[in-house]
């Protein structure tokens, strides 16, 4: 198969989350964050979308992230393997409560300033591009409990600090940058995506949208910053994608699906079009909504708009208005979806789709106008080592191929794609479920759902295809 259409300076690569590899949770000054709140199993979920009000560890849940695969004491070693598959970009994350373990210092913490400087430095040693989201489903913890998180204005300058913070630490080391992660999660997993706990009888939806006001906000201030600390930087933003499809060509289940897309596109429209879409204020009429914002934020909002779009695939969605389709629902990334008779799903049952990722990324460069960055895709899957200790993940092969090909029809679409990083390139921790077994990496890691391992680091049959791939700049898919 033979593509010939990557340009040849493609950031071909892959994703981390702090939060998902580097445990050391309580090391060297961090303070807690979000995460380490999420522990596996039935809980998992209340505590992620805000029904559990506790800011403490359970005594008796397991919580992943505390260990997680200690990336904080084996980065060395991962990025060795990574540069030996030809990386030229690791998309990694910042955890907020290393720099600031409160939230609400003047002063962060220099130790977990450090660290990042030597991951950053071990990266640039090995010609890898470091690629950095501020915020990676983070917030110190002392945040929530003292300001209810991003309902709270005062978090816009506590985010101000912590970006500044980095910008200025990093400006010789770090050039591409993000603001949050899959912004458009607030509205899905509100705790995951921006520490909102409720109370009895609160309007969530109101409560949803002025945090959303406050980390729109916030990202503008920090394109502001980024700009001018580091002129030569380049800030986007992060959508979790994935287009809506109408169940039938009936008109109804057609707007719905506008409707749908439009949720997310919301986040998009004012980070990169540097205002509230139209179509916002109907929402906020229809619900009955009304959002505080200060004078100055128009300006804001509009000088301060992100250079690229960055986003995560991993399935399409299908909405219906027919209540007896929309009995037969099943979940890709934590978003609902009609079942999708033409498309085989994952073994989370997340729906398989190619052309879904060239469609969703032809009506993003459609819209934006702005270069692309695919900053998260691939097939989290249970692996077996068999007893001459390989792994042979043909199914993940097979799935990234297949999207890669598809990336590339996309940009002979004419689709400005600027790199590709797939998730997780070594086994992490499950965001959505916190599970180990769900694995995403062509590096294995021994270690399992109830904690137990060697945390030793295995090379998967898909190591060896990845590192083909980028070594032919997308040419040699086979
Ligand atoms: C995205 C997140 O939602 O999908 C990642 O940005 C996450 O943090 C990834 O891990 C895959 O989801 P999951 O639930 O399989 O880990």
């Amino acid at each position: 198969m033979s593509n010939l259409v990557f340009p040849k300076d493609f950031l071909w690569g892959g994703a981390i989350a702090a939060n998902q590899v580097e445990g050391a949770s309580f090391k060297v000054g961090k303070g807690l964050t979000i995460v380490d709140l999420l522990p596996t199993g039935q809980k998992r979920w209340e505590v992620m979308t805000g029904q559990i009000n506790s800011f403490q560890p359970i005594e008796g849940e397991y919580y992943p992230s505390h260990e997680a695969i200690d990336f904080y004491h084996h980065f060395k070693e991962d990025i060795a393997l990574f540069a030996e598959m030809g990386f030229k970009a690791l998309r990694v994350s910042v955890a907020w409560g290393r720099i600031f373990p409160n939230g609400d210092e003047e002063q962060p913490n220099e130790a977990g300033l450090q660290f990042y400087d030597d991951l950053f430095d071990e990266l640039i040693k090995h010609g890898i591009e470091p690629v950095v989201t501020i915020a990676h489903f983070d917030v110190p913890v002392h945040l929530i409990e003292t300001y209810g998180s991003w309902r709270n204005r005062k978090l816009v300058h506590f985010f101000e600090t912590y970006a500044t913070t980095l910008f200025t630490r990093y400006k010789d080391k770090v050039k591409y940058w993000m603001t949050f992660n899959e912004i458009n999660m607030l509205l899905h997993a509100p705790f995951l995506g921006a520490g909102l706990v409720f109370k009895e009888g609160e309007n969530k939806q109101q409560i949803q949208y002025q945090a959303a006001h406050h980390q729109l906000v916030a990202s503008a201030l920090a394109v502001k910053a980024c700009h001018e600390i580091i002129p030569n930087a380049k800030i986007g933003c992060m959508l979790a994608a994935g287009s809506f499809y109408p169940n039938t060509c009936h008109s109804n289940d057609v707007l719905s699906a506008i409707e749908k897309d439009r949720e997310s596109y919301f986040f998009i429209d004012v980070q990169s079009r540097g205002q509230y879409p139209s179509y916002a204020k109907r929402i906020f009429k229809d619900h009955d909504l009304t959002i505080e914002m200060e004078k100055e934020d128009e300006e804001l909002l509009k000088n301060h708009t992100v250079d690229y779009i960055g986003f995560s695939y991993y399935a399409t969605r299908v909405t219906s208005t027919d209540p007896e389709v929309l009995k037969n629902t099943t979940s890709g990334n934590i978003f609902d979806s009609v079942e999708n008779p033409y498309l085989e799903k994952s073994e989370w049952g997340w729906t398989i789709d190619p052309k879904g990722f060239r469609i969703t990324a032809n009506q993003l460069y459609d819209r934006y106008q702005k270069p692309l960055f695919v900053v998260e895709n691939g097939l989290g899957a249970v692996d077996k080592v068999t007893p001459e200790g390989e792994i042979n993940d043909d199914y993940r092969i097979d799935y990234l191929r297949k999207h890669i090909a598809e990336m590339a029809e996309a940009i002979k679409d004419g689709v400005e794609i600027i790199g590709y990083t797939s998730w997780g390139p070594i086994d992490l921790v499950s965001a959505s479920t916190g599970e180990m077994k769900k694995r995403y990496g062509y590096i294995y890691v021994d270690k399992d759902n109830e904690g137990e391992g060697s945390l030793k680091r295995m090379k998967k049959k898909s190591f060896h295809w990845y590192k083909k791939v980028i070594a032919s700049n997308g040419e040699n898919l086979d």
